[in-house]
């Protein structure tokens, strides 16, 4: 395991739903995800300890190792290959910008790889969400391609960035680097 941990990833909880529940109600962060966002708090308190994907996904909390604070969210998915999977994450707006969004992910990578077995782990990003191509790219993924009209989303298809990592590519930054985050 590296270990800056700057955050750490729990399993979800209902305690963890009503700490997060204000950072992604009809804020900015749902802009940029696929997801819109909850209905309502009902919805969300009911929805957001279990997940409502796959029984293969992985859903956890982003918690502040400094303070235990819930800070955001984060999945691992296998795919149809258990090998291939991807991830998907939100921040909430008054933690971004600390890090904590690059270290989850580093996180997450020690998971799919680790207990999870995976071979490789990617994730997409709308055109234009440099920040979240950004704390990819600090964690060893690469741009694999721009996927036009990919996603609809509030009426507008978007395009997406697909980047990966492989096992290979990140045992060796595991390998060579000091523990960045
Ligand atoms: C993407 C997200 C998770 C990043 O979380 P975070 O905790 O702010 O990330 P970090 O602080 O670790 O790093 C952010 C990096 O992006 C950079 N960044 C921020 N805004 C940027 C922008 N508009 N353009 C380019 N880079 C930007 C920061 O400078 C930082 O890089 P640096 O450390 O090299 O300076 C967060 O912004 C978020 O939840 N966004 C909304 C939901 C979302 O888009 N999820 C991902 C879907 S693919």
């Amino acid at each position: 395991m590296r270990g800056g941990r700057a955050v750490e990833l729990v399993p979800r909880t209902a305690e963890h739903a009503r700490a997060l529940f204000p950072l992604i109600f009809r804020t900015p962060v749902c802009d940029t995800l696929l997801w819109d966002g909850p209905a309502s708090e009902e919805e969300f308190l009911r929805d957001y300890p279990l997940g409502k994907g796959e029984p293969s996904h992985r859903h956890f909390t982003i918690v502040a190792t400094a303070d235990g604070v819930p800070v955001g969210s984060l999945s691992i998915r296998p795919g149809t290959w258990p090998e291939r999977g991807d991830i998907g994450y939100w921040v909430g707006i008054p933690f971004q910008g600390r890090g904590l969004g690059t270290a989850a992910v580093a996180r997450a990578l020690e998971v799919a790889f680790g207990e999870m077995g995976m071979l490789k782990v990617e994730a997409c990003a709308f055109l234009g969400n440099d920040a979240s191509i950004r704390i990819l790219e600090k964690n060893g993924f690469r741009r694999e391609g721009l996927v036009r009209r990919a996603v609809l989303k509030r009426g507008r298809w978007l395009d997406e960035h697909i980047l990966g990592i492989t096992r290979e590519e990140w045992e060796a930054r595991v390998r060579s680097e000091p523990d960045p985050y």
